[in-house]
């Protein structure tokens, strides 16, 4: 089984900005840049979780997942394909890059990329925070944080993440302009979570959630200085309990900033049904109005 959200890669011409963006706003720390100049963040021992690769365009590259063990490894990727998804492993380049044992990707039905893992490479105590802070992120057990995709199709996508995948439905979000599912693979509520758009497929957002409010806070306070824009304002979700903040990055996706998130029991879990996102706030700013944040393409 998937026990983690890993790491994520995007691609963007403005990645040098993450430079700053980074370490100064988020509160990650810079790891040596990739063979490519990609831009890495760590937000824990772990070598990188966030990589931004030199690209022409704002793009989502991959989500990396990690499985416990090189048995439970090869042992997914065969039920894959007898399930008519064929993997294909990566050479050892591809997988010093991204900092793994070994690593096994596909592409959905959409094309977005996923890459299955084991043994990423870490460093104990070798985590210090880019800027000022009272904790750091929470990862551990819980991985990287969560991704929010957006597929044409939501029923469709069901069947490939959680029959195909395995990936566990936390709750549903349904109205009138909104039809979002959740999926844990561990303990955080969710490391994924899919919205349907019509015609479209893409990246939303990516979540990172502190371990202190006060992180969370004080990057609220510094988006003025680094001339980053809200796009959602601070919030608790109705599902997740999250109290979050949405906000732009260089690279045409969003990231939410949380803290205090749900950790879900799965032998006792069901799934529930709720009508809104959030019990208060969370209330699209202008510039989320005009921009259409994430990194969405039209399909066919
Ligand atoms: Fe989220």
């Amino acid at each position: 089984m998937i026990q983690e959200l890993s790491y994520v890669g995007f691609a963007s011409p403005a990645v040098d900005e993450w430079r700053t963006y980074g370490p100064g706003l988020l509160g990650a720390m810079l790891a040596p840049d990739g063979p490519d100049g990609s831009v890495r963040l760590a937000v824990d021992d772990i070598d990188h979780r966030i990589s931004i690769h030199p690209g022409p365009e704002d793009e989502f590259r991959y989500a990396g997942w990690g499985l416990a063990n090189e048995t439970d490894l090869h042992e997914f990727v065969d039920a894959l394909v007898d399930r008519g998804i064929a993997p294909t492993w990566a050479d050892l380049d591809l997988c010093r890059e991204r900092g793994v044992a070994e690593l096994a990707w596909f592409t959905d039905p959409w094309g977005l990329r996923h890459e299955l893992t084991w043994g990423k490479a870490a460093t104990p105590y070798s985590f210090r925070a880019g800027r000022a802070m009272r904790g750091g992120f929470v990862t551990g057990d819980q991985g990287l944080g969560h991704v929010v995709f957006q597929v044409p199709d939501l029923v469709a996508a069901n069947r490939f993440y959680a029959d195909a995948l395995g990936f566990r439905l936390s709750d549903r979000i349904v109205s009138d302009h909104f039809d979002v599912r959740f999926y844990h693979v561990n303990g955080r509520h969710h490391s994924l979570a899919l919205a349907e758009a019509p015609g479209h497929v893409g990246f939303n957002h990516l979540m990172l959630e502190y371990q202190s409010m006060d992180d969370l806070g004080k990057a609220i306070d510094l988006l003025r200085a680094f001339d980053v824009p809200t796009m959602q304002t601070l919030g608790r979700h109705s599902n997740d309990l999250m109290t979050s903040t949405y906000i732009g990055t260089p690279s045409g996706f969003q990231i939410e900033l949380g803290y205090g998130g749900l950790v879900v029991d799965d032998l006792s879990w069901t799934a529930r049904t709720y009508a809104e996102p959030s019990f208060w706030g969370h209330r699209f700013t202008r510039t989320a109005m005009t921009t259409r944040p994430g990194i969405l393409r039209p399909v066919g």
